[in-house]
């Protein structure tokens, strides 16, 4: 089954308007002259989604967050509609950096998910585990439990509107990588997992991302592994040219 590579430019809380918007500007054009398919998507701040929106040419939009609420009294908020009405196509929800820096729980996760899917969108979901969990050999359970309390109710039918995102914490900015066959290891978890919830055509279809420290040089030994299907990039989809460079190594698998 061949699945459609993915990679997103996760921007955290980075950049100001005018760095934005060039660095929207440097992806588009260069993205015009990569040839090979690959799926784009950014993740700016919220505030300049708008602007962005007119920037990214073939590049598609995400929040970097979604609101578990459709309307109301939510102070600083999100909501699904707003995302779609700026253009976004995609939420980016769980990211471990939401998980332990402000409690995001996986109830909230799946209250997103499902609040994301239900605004039309497509959803990016994060799992990883720590350091601790790791050493402690807890890998499989953590990401499962995440991945389980993450999807509460969600059915085989909206499925296909849902990528996972493998992003150990210990990978996370710190400039260490998970080596591709421990990314493997833990995508052919995920994958056997979405089989025995739903079924094989369904973890056939799944995109699984992996993310933490990746850069230009390390792309192609991650996507050489088969359940590796894209990469999710924070601190290197901050310059064009190294976020270009990547997305050059995914479109050639
Ligand atoms: P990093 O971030 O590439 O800077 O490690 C990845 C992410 O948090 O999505």
């Amino acid at each position: 089954m061949t699945r459609q590579p993915l990679v997103g430019g996760n921007w955290k809380m980075n950049l100001n308007a005018a760095s934005g918007q060039s660095l929207a500007a440097g992806v588009a054009q260069g993205l015009e002259s990569i040839h090979g398919h690959c799926d784009v998507v950014l993740f700016p701040p919220f505030p300049y989604l708008l602007t962005i929106a007119e920037q990214c040419g073939s590049a598609q939009l995400g929040g970097q967050d979604v609101s578990q609420h459709q309307q109301g009294a939510h102070t600083s908020e999100v909501s699904g509609d707003m995302l779609v009405d700026c253009g976004c196509t995609t939420a980016l929800v769980g990211h471990s950096e939401r998980r332990q820096n402000l409690g995001e729980t996986n109830e909230m996760a799946s209250n997103k998910v499902h609040a994301a899917l239900d605004a039309g969108l497509r959803v990016l979901l994060c799992v990883g585990e720590t350091l601790e969990a790791r050493q402690a050999g807890h890998t499989r359970e953590v990401v499962l439990e995440q991945l389980a309390g993450s999807l509460q109710g969600i059915n085989s039918q909206v499925w296909d509107r849902i990528d996972l995102a493998y992003e150990p914490v210990w990978a996370i900015g710190t400039g260490q990588t998970a080596g591709p066959e421990q990314a493997q290891e833990v995508h052919a978890i995920l994958r056997t997992e979405v089989e025995s919830r739903y079924d094989a055509r369904s973890a056939g279809r799944t995109r699984i991302l992996y993310g933490g420290s990746v850069k230009p040089s390390n792309t192609a030994e991650l996507m050489a592994c088969g359940d590796v299907d894209g990469v999710l990039v924070g601190g290197a989809s901050l310059e064009a040219e190294s976020f270009l460079d990547i997305v050059r190594a995914v479109a050639r698998t």
